[in-house]
């Protein structure tokens, strides 16, 4: 019993609110000894069900004079105004808007202590909307891992009157558009109360949201559920609260059809015909969809032996009717060819779906 004891004094000193502490008792005798998938046992671990309601997220905001707020799937807040949030436990994991990460913000810092963690977002602004999440880390030895019973959730508005489209770092968004799953148009709002709606640019129309298969999320956007040609063009979102309407970002809505399969590859050698002292390069090409990563990796005669550049890029190619692919390339440059270097030229490129492998012999003219 004197366990409880303690973890209650520590529930309190963290000020959480009357009840927390039969709550963990209960909880307590749920699972004394956690089995988690993959067989493994975890001792000792209470496992925090969600079943007393998904209101009690141990995700919390620090108002002023030390009071908390719980946090529930949606708070809106006031931009401008410094943003503390706490989790408590003493192992947690954080996750927050990407574009946080992907600009190094200094304004976001994130500290550990023994009973909680503290995530502090100074000068929030509009842009800084979306998914704050804080969750448990559980650990067996050294292999730790998220606990998806403790993971709490709260997407947060900096509602802002100027910004009621939360501003994205692209002018111009392309959203492709593939017959088999939903696509999103992210015209996301600062306000969860604005009236929103999609607009085509030429010729003018507006897209209806109809709660089947054109529906807005204030969180996401508008999502389209059966994506066709026809969606294709330039499009942009208005939206409305009080004051005039205001217009988002463009959106281009591009069709592309789904491979779903390893690489298509093709190989080359230029110049076609070789002889010994020339430069050469071997291209190997792979046609995809415009987001599918490849990567390559290549054997050849003077592998180890001779220096050789390899170049990988990729970019898109409009083939026309709105439909985009993605070239990517590897180009093996071998200078001052000798000997050793005529043979088989070996590409491996490899997608989510698969891998394809094609060989050019080279030989000497
Ligand atoms: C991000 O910022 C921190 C501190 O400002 C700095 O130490 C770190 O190198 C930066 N990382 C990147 C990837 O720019
Ligand atoms: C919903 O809107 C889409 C696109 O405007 C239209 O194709 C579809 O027929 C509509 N569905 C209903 C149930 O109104
Ligand atoms: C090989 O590629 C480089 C860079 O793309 C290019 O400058 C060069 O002319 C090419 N050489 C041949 C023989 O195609």
């Amino acid at each position: 019993m004197k366990l409880w004891v303690v973890l209650c004094l520590a529930l309190l000193w963290v000020q959480l609110q009357n009840g927390a502490c039969q709550q963990v008792k209960r909880r307590k005798d749920v699972g004394e000894n956690r089995i988690r998938p993959g067989g493994k046992r975890v001792k000792g671990l209470p496992r925090l069900k969600d079943g007393v309601g998904k209101g009690q997220s141990l995700l919390t905001q620090v108002l002023d004079k030390g009071r908390f707020l719980r946090l529930g799937q949606t708070t809106i807040l006031t931009p401008g105004k410094n943003m503390e949030l706490r989790c408590k436990g003493d192992s947690i994991g954080w996750s927050y808007p990407t574009y946080l990460d992907t600009f190094n913000d200094s304004r976001l810092s994130i500290k550990h202590s023994d009973k909680y963690s503290q995530l502090v977002l100074t000068s929030p602004s509009a842009a800084d909307t979306g998914p704050y999440s804080c969750w448990v880390i559980v650990c067996d030895g050294t292999e730790c891992e998220r606990d998806h019973d403790r993971t709490y959730v709260s997407y947060i508005y900096f509602t802002d009157k100027d910004n009621l489209f939360v501003p994205s770092a692209i002018h111009f968004e392309i959203v492709y558009l593939r017959p088999d799953r939903p696509a999103v148009v992210p015209c996301r709002v600062t306000d969860p109360q604005a009236k929103v709606s999609l607009h085509r640019e030429v010729p003018p129309e507006e897209i209806t949201a109809n709660r089947t298969q054109v529906t807005y999320d204030p969180t996401k956007g508008f999502v389209l559920q059966n994506p066709s040609q026809e969606h294709q063009g330039v499009f942009y979102c208005k939206g409305v609260t009080k004051g005039t309407p205001q217009i988002s970002t463009k959106y281009q809505l591009l069709y592309v059809e789904v491979p779903g399969g390893a690489p298509f590859v093709s190989l080359a050698v230029s110049p076609e015909s070789v002889s010994g002292g020339d430069n050469i390069n071997v291209t190997c090409s792979v046609l995809g969809e415009p987001e599918e990563d490849v990567s390559f990796t290549w054997s050849y005669p003077g592998q180890d032996r001779r220096p050789v550049r390899i170049q990988t890029s990729w970019r898109l190619v409009n083939r026309g009717m709105g439909h985009t692919t993605r070239l990517s390339q590897s180009v093996m440059a071998v200078e001052d060819v000798e000997t050793i270097d005529f043979g088989n030229y070996i590409c491996n490129a490899k997608n989510q779906y698969g891998e394809t492998t094609v060989t050019i012999d080279i030989i000497s003219k």
